[in-house]
């Protein structure tokens, strides 16, 4: 063969290989963490649908098991909402009659009185139900729910109260009236949704009222904000300002920090108040500028616990804030794409190997390490249900932002 020939048949040789591989697709680590999550909650809706019964997934048990909960739990919207993200990030079809079965399961959840947390545990599975389908019946159970968060308000304090304090609970044992956790701000979407859907201003206006006296009696100077605070039932007064899951009355529960952040955006987005925003903006100013914010952006449980750096972190109040910054990134404000860019950094974090778990461990919960209640020592450092939740809405914000 003469030179000429050989060039161009080593030419043709590498067109032929060149054209029959197919290059190797690239998959970003947000599609991977996609797949990731739609194959692990795929294994655990396998349990849940061998076991014949509509089983609603928390935690772990302690004994190497899941912990399943009831409709009252707090956490019963949680799994329920992560198969409608599931549904909506992966477009896959099969997830569409198991949405429906695990949230129709905790419909009985509409007529709770006796805690505050129906707003969790309705907008999280009903809420997400009705933005995607449309089912009327869905819109009547939001509108029951609604009136019966709406039970709890108190008049002269003007809140919404968020424990009972009669019996034999835990909270009894406090000396508290009417305790309203920073958690609760989580409830208030339920309330703007209902309006919303029934044209009865009565749910708006006691969200706003929530929400305006918190803006009052939950914050310090510096932005962050304390757990409890317990109003005289009587005149409205504050009679403590405490903490149930937090290291301490004046520390900063990295959760209750994330709640704050993320109620406060949805006052915003429902009132287009400022000053909603700017409380939410403050209280992310604070966890993010605070010296003791790990590199990678996962909270430590309590930003003053007092073993730090050898304190454990917090992975649902990462994923609770990220979801929050992707939607202040859409709102006015200086520089918004840094709200997004953290964002990502903390999804990005919570999408390594040292927080998300490999397929089939972690009782198939999607993320490691999160933490219930330490003073209560309870869930901790373990899968959390709403880790995962507001993980998968983060995720599904981040996708809609960059389409
Ligand atoms: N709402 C209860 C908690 O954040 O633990």
């Amino acid at each position: 063969m003469n030179l000429k020939k050989s060039i161009l048949t080593g030419c043709a040789a590498l067109l032929i290989a060149s054209s029959c591989s197919t290059p190797e697709k690239k998959v970003s680590w947000p599609e991977k963490a996609v797949e990731n999550a739609r194959a692990q909650i795929g294994m655990e809706i396998d349990t849940i649908e061998a076991s014949g019964k509509c089983l609603n997934p928390v935690t772990l048990n302690g004994k190497g098991g899941v912990y399943y909960c009831g409709y009252a739990d707090w956490r019963s919207g949680f799994f329920p909402g992560s198969v409608w993200y599931l549904y909506e990030l992966t477009g896959d079809q099969t997830l569409l009659p198991l949405a429906y079965k695990y949230t129709e399961a905790i419909s009985e959840a509409q007529n709770l009185t006796w805690h505050h947390d129906i707003g969790f545990i309705i907008n999280c599975s009903f809420g997400n139900g009705l933005r995607l389908t449309a089912k009327p019946e869905y819109k009547d159970i939001m509108i029951q729910a609604a009136k019966s968060l709406c039970t709890r308000f108190r008049e002269k304090p003007q809140v919404i109260q968020s424990w009972d304090v009669k019996g034999n609970s835990w909270q009894s044992e406090r000396g508290w009236e009417c305790p309203v956790i920073i958690d609760n701000m989580m409830n208030l979407e339920l309330l703007f949704e209902a309006t919303k859907l029934s044209g009865d201003s009565t749910f708006y206006n006691v969200a706003v009222a929530h929400a305006d006296r918190t803006l009052e009696e939950h914050f310090r100077p510096d932005g962050s904000c304390y757990h409890v605070i317990d109003y005289s039932i009587e005149d409205g007064t504050v009679r403590h300002r405490h903490t149930a899951q937090g290291y301490a009355h004046e520390s900063a529960w990295s959760r209750g920090q994330a709640w704050a952040v993320y109620g406060f955006t949805v006052c915003y987005r429902e009132t287009k108040e400022r000053k909603y925003l700017d409380q939410a903006l403050k209280t992310f100013g604070f966890m993010k500028n605070h010296k003791r914010m790990p590199a990678d952006l996962i909270p430590y449980w309590d930003m003053d616990a007092p073993g730090i750096p050898n304190e454990l972190r917090d992975v649902s109040s990462a994923s609770v804030i990220a979801s929050a910054l992707y939607e202040i990134s859409t709102y006015p404000v200086e520089n918004p794409q840094s709200y997004k860019e953290y964002a990502d950094k903390m999804l990005e974090s919570l999408s390594t190997p040292e927080y998300t778990a490999p397929l089939g461990e972690n009782g198939r919960f999607i993320l490691m390490h999160s933490v219930g209640s330490i003073p209560h020592n309870s869930e901790i450092d373990v899968p959390l249900n709403y880790a995962d939740y507001y993980y998968l809405e983060a995720l599904k914000r981040k996708k809609d932002l960059e389409k």
